[in-house]
């Protein structure tokens, strides 16, 4: 009987539990592990300087080829999806709507559907609140990118967003852990994926192109300097806009509640925190530090290197962690503390971290472009919940699962024991 080799076995420790497996491969075998073999193999690359290395090397990585396998869902025109010229162009024209400008336009939209959902909620009732945050937000999304009207067609479009998201999530290696193609969660999405296809068309020809809007599809269809986006290109922006932004964005919501819920004494002091626009990005940077939703991020090999001793071919497969770096205790002390004043340039211990060091969007050219949206996002929702209702939290350790959108795994339970 052959034992199977450490590689596999660690493989399979990531698997079932990602989080704490970077953790002790990072202790025991320092900045780089080899998980897997064959076709199956990729590499950890962990702690502050392998960040640095990979983020100030972009030259040395291609985004094409790390996420080709995920081109049939996302579209072939998607950010995530593309390198070089033809990304910078795309960039170019999709920017301009989530300037903090534009995103301040739909605050409005984030909060109203946060209080929809909140409008049956009553004193004593046990409630997940991340199941309903997780649809506000998806709605709040949809209506962000394509306007108020189009609300009262979406129906089918919440499954199907759904069905999208688990398979890219379940992907999230290429196709190194489970390969996507035949499994039957790879099925459902890619059909999911033609029906919000034929549905962003349907929402784009409605649209008049004198007069396209403020939401995300009309600054889309507006372009910039003359350069348009053809109509394959924009639907394919607007299908990964809404994966990547909605899922996200409630996962970071859903955190940030818990860890303030938790801390009795800020969550008393809580209603002064959110009329306090500094303390309120404190408490978003520190959620995102200790809980960033997108845990893992992946990049291909495009030209030879060596990182700590190892030499990497064309074609390997890297994965680098914000969730990783921002508990390494040499950067950050006590860093399973949630501890918002750590933020604070006047407190003792502060230190501003360089960028490879907190990392919740990325860095670099493929930053997340949605980012002002997101953090518009997190605190509009999370000063409406606040404003209107108070709670007793009964998660007591909340476990995470996803790494794309790295969410509370078994939801945020709290008993409402007061509602404005
Ligand atoms: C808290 C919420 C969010 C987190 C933590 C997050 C995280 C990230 C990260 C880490 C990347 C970089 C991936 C890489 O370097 O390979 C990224 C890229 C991206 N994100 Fe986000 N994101 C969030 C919300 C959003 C929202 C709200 C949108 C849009 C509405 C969005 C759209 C995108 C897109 C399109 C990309 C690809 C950009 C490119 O390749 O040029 N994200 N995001």
């Amino acid at each position: 009987m052959t034992l199977p080799s450490r590689e596999s076995t660690d493989l399979q420790a990531f698997s079932a539990d990602p989080y704490t497996t970077m953790q002790r491969l990072y202790l025991e075998n320092g900045a780089i592990s080899q998980l897997g073999t064959g076709p199956m193999r990729f590499w950890l690359t962990l702690g502050a300087e392998a960040c640095e290395f990979i983020l100030a090397n972009n030259h040395l990585f291609s985004w094409e080829q790390a996420f080709a396998a995920l081109a049939p869902l996302t579209g072939p025109a998607a950010l995530l999806v593309n390198d070089g010229d033809r990304h910078r162009r795309l960039r170019r024209l999709v920017t301009p709507a989530f300037t903090v400008r534009r995103v301040a336009d739909h605050l409005e939209t984030v909060t109203r559907h946060v209080e929809t959902a909140m409008a049956g909620w009553a004193p004593g009732d046990v409630i997940d609140v991340y199941v309903p945050l997780r649809r506000a937000l998806r709605l709040a999304t949809l209506e962000s990118l394509f306007g108020a009207a189009a609300m009262d067609r979406s129906e089918g479009l919440d499954d199907w967003l759904h069905d999208i998201h688990r398979a890219i999530d379940t992907d999230v290696l290429g196709g190194a852990i489970e390969r996507g193609s035949g499994s039957p969660v790879w099925r459902r999405a890619l059909l999911a994926r033609s029906s919000v296809h034929r549905w962003v068309v349907a929402e784009i020809e409605r649209r008049d192109r004198s007069e396209p809007g403020s939401d995300v599809l009309g600054v889309l269809l507006r372009g910039v300097d003359g350069d348009r986006l053809t109509v394959d290109e924009i639907t394919d922006q607007l299908v990964s806009l809404l994966e990547a932004g909605a899922e996200t964005t409630a996962a970071q919501l859903s955190w940030m509640l818990y860890c303030t819920m938790r801390e009795r004494a800020l969550w008393a002091d809580i209603r002064a925190v959110v009329s306090n626009p500094v303390a309120l990005d404190r408490i978003v940077s520190e959620t995102m530090r200790l809980h960033p939703a997108t845990a893992v991020i992946s990049r291909k090999v495009a030209t030879e290197f060596t990182l700590a001793g190892q030499r990497f071919c064309p074609g390997d497969l890297l994965l680098f962690s914000p969730f990783h770096t921002h508990r390494v205790p040499s950067v950050w002390p006590e860093p399973e503390r949630f501890d918002p004043r750590r933020w604070d340039p006047g407190a003792e211990r502060y230190r501003r971290p360089a960028p490879y060091e907190f990392l919740p969007f990325g860095v670099g050219t493929h930053r997340c472009v949605g980012a002002n949206f997101a953090v518009m996002a997190v605190k509009a929702a999370f000063a409406a919940l606040v404003g209107r209702v108070d709670g007793e939290l009964l998660t007591t350790d909340a476990r995470p699962a996803g790494l794309i959108g790295m969410h509370p795994r078994d939801g945020i339970t709290v008993r409402i024991t007061e509602k404005r």
